[in-house]
């Protein structure tokens, strides 16, 4: 069992003789409070108005974005002892500029702070989850307020429109000629939107079973002619050689029939059509997943959401960390002779599958 320490725990652990693995829970206590603290920092535009590195009191940076402060001054607690904010000998606090890189909504190399919010929209799952493991079944999306929201969010971390398309060659061209493109479980419809913006001769379609989801996305799209958002089931999906590029985003693992979508997917698709999937990456095996840099996370939302939504559904409840072995054996049962799976640099999180009939 190993645990990573912080140099705090580590010296406490010294001094008191604590044994390593209580040392290590200590730890993950202290994160795991410290991830609340951050997705609220996030949420207030606490670190975004911190930008810049200048050392103010509580009382200054409450001020500055119309906060109490006596929460700002507690938050900054929790923040500062985690290692996150510093405070100098006047008591002022602040951000340092190599920690704001990856903090806030401007976070310029991408939030971190954003993920954080994962935690408070699993937390209100947990009595549900629970019943789950007694008497089985699913918590299903409607459960979950914020979940279209932070999954927006992360899309924003991990969606690379120029790394996606650079995937296939000869793809852009296609798309400024004019062809037809679907996204299944577009969720808020994020990629989409920019896509379209890109390629005004080219359509662009959305598929989502959640209602509010396709509502704020028809609402973002604005007045964009070549997109459209449907509300569809996509277990029910009967389009038929109607699409020339079918994009997933983190849309298969959590659906109630995997299988039935990619066949869905396939029949969708035209000649020369080609099919590509962003999904959570991992191996098949829990045994090959103990050196993967975000299994406890990956394991945990998939417990408390992935897995469970589509067990609400009625589905087998496949789970985020289905792994590379099992994706290819989908995508081949299918109908895709052709798959091809890749690491983008920039996404940690996903794998990116590129299948052709
Ligand atoms: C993990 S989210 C990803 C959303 C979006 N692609 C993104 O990257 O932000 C999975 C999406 O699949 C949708 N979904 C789940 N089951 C579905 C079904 N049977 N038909 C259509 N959409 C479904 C959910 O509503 C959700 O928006």
């Amino acid at each position: 069992m190993c645990l990573a320490h912080s140099p705090v725990i580590e010296a406490y652990a010294r001094e008191t003789g604590l044994p390593p693995f209580a040392a290590a829970l200590i730890d993950t206590l202290n994160k795991a409070a410290s991830a609340m603290s951050l997705s609220i920092g996030h949420r207030l535009g606490l670190f975004d108005a911190m930008r810049g590195g200048a050392a103010e009191t509580p009382g200054d940076l409450a001020g500055r974005l119309g906060l109490e402060e006596r929460y700002v001054a507690e938050w900054l607690g929790a923040v500062t002892t985690a290692g996150i904010t510093h405070i100098d000998a006047q008591g002022r606090y602040s951000l340092p500029e190599e920690h704001a890189l990856f903090l806030g909504e401007d976070a310029p190399l991408g939030s971190m702070s954003g993920m954080m919010q994962w935690i408070g929209v699993l937390a209100p799952v947990e009595d549900d989850i629970m019943r789950c493991f007694r008497e089985g079944g699913g918590v299903p999306y409607s459960s979950y307020p914020r979940f279209h929201e932070v999954m927006e969010q992360e899309g924003a971390l991990t969606f690379d429109p120029d790394a996606t398309l650079g995937l296939v060659e000869g793809l852009v061209r296609r798309l400024e000629r004019g062809i037809d493109v679907l996204d299944v479980g577009c969720g808020r419809g994020r990629a989409l939107r920019i896509f379209s913006e890109r390629f005004p001769n080219s359509r662009f379609t959305g598929y989502d079973l959640g209602a509010d989801a396709i509502a704020t996305a028809r609402e973002q799209a604005g007045g964009l002619g070549n997109l459209r958002f449907e509300v569809r089931d996509c277990m029910r999906m009967k389009d038929e050689a109607a699409f020339d590029l079918v994009f997933t985003f983190d849309a298969i693992h959590d659906q109630p029939h995997p299988a039935i979508l990619l066949a869905n997917i396939r029949r969708a698709l035209r000649e020369g059509g080609v099919y590509i999937a962003q999904d959570i990456w991992a191996r098949t095996k829990v045994a090959d997943n103990r050196d993967h840099p975000l299994a406890p996370f990956m394991y945990t939302i998939s417990l408390m959401h992935c897995m469970t939504v589509s067990l609400a559904q009625g589905g087998i409840g496949l789970g985020a960390a289905w792994g590379e072995e099992k994706a290819f054996e989908l995508f081949a049962e299918a109908g895709f002779g052709e798959v091809a799976m890749e690491r983008l640099p920039h996404d940690m999180q996903n794998a990116y599958y590129v299948c052709r009939p």
